[in-house]
């Protein structure tokens, strides 16, 4: 087994490497004047189980495209299996055909993965498993939210109440409440598909006098979780904890959510930021071990 990570991905690279007791390597590198990326492995390939680790955002679209000259490369270099391990899969969220016309992104990003040769992707909280079933190759679908409830649990909350901002994120509340052997309730989301407007109903849960978890998978401009928060203040005066594995975290996400009277932000090391609090490096290896 061969660890390679590339541009951006170092340090994730070497945690799982460290884990796993093997060394890992990166690539030579470079950004021509034009913008285009030039990429050269400096190992030898052949016969070799490739892990390649590299972190598919910010910055998605070129990302994805050196993922895709790596993985390519690599078979063309006689790699035996190609493991490619993308912590946050980029356009998973457009998953269907919502208006006529419309790209699928997520079948299309599958499609290439798999044109490329790859043999095994490992991703984490994926929007959608079921999206992953188009996929031609081996898919891997990590729940980082055993991790995340560990992380929560240390910070010895006053009778938390997990929320779900969605249906999607029901499986995530499950599995946190839990773990932290609580209770969680879900909203409904409705989104504007031309505008991205975000409508959040209602319903009427006992938050009481108690912490409150709201989670989902990824945060983005906030807008989801400020929705949900901005009631929940007007319940409780205790903390509103905002989590999730990706967090994107874009533009004034941060100010929305805080004005909306969230507390504090916790996300992993799937998108690595100023809020990611647990590593997503322990469960990947884990998959590694299992499937090597
Ligand atoms: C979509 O349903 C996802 O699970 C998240 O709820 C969504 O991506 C959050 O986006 P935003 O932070 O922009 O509301």
């Amino acid at each position: 087994m061969m660890i390679v990570y590339g541009a951006g991905s170092e340090e994730l690279g070497v945690k799982i490497a460290e884990q796993l007791q093997v060394k890992a390597r990166g690539v030579e590198s470079k950004i021509f004047p034009d913008g285009e990326s030039y990429i050269r492995f400096t190992e030898n390939l052949e016969d070799q189980d490739l892990i390649l680790i590299h972190y598919c955002y910010p910055q998605q679209d070129k990302k994805l495209m050196e993922l895709f000259l790596m993985l390519d490369t690599a078979k063309d270099l006689g790699a035996k299996r190609t493991v490619a391990v993308i912590p946050y899969l980029p356009y998973a969220r457009q998953d269907k055909r919502f208006r006529p016309g419309e790209v699928v992104s997520n079948k299309s990003v599958g499609r290439l993965l798999g044109a490329v040769g790859t043999d095994i992707l490992i991703t984490i909280d994926v929007h959608s498993e079921d999206s992953l079933k188009s996929f031609s190759l081996q898919t891997v679908n990590l729940s980082a939210m055993p991790l995340l409830a560990e992380y929560l649990k240390t910070l010895k909350l006053t009778r938390p109440y997990v929320l779900a901002p969605d249906r999607g994120a029901v499986i995530h509340a499950q599995l946190v409440s839990s773990i932290l052997k609580t209770d969680y309730a879900h909203f409904e989301k409705h989104r504007d598909r031309v505008t991205g407007d975000v409508v959040t109903d209602y319903k009427d849960v006992g938050i009481g006098d108690r912490d409150v978890i709201i989670l989902d998978d990824i945060i983005s401009t906030g807008s989801t979780i400020a929705n949900v928060a901005k009631v929940v203040r007007s319940k409780t005066a205790r903390k509103i904890i905002a989590v999730c594995t990706h967090g994107l975290i874009i533009g004034e996400a941060e100010k929305t959510m805080r004005e909306s009277g969230v507390t504090d932000i916790i996300s992993t090391d799937a998108i690595p930021s100023k809020f990611s609090r647990v590593s997503v490096s322990t469960i990947i290896s884990e998959a590694l071990r299992k499937i090597l």
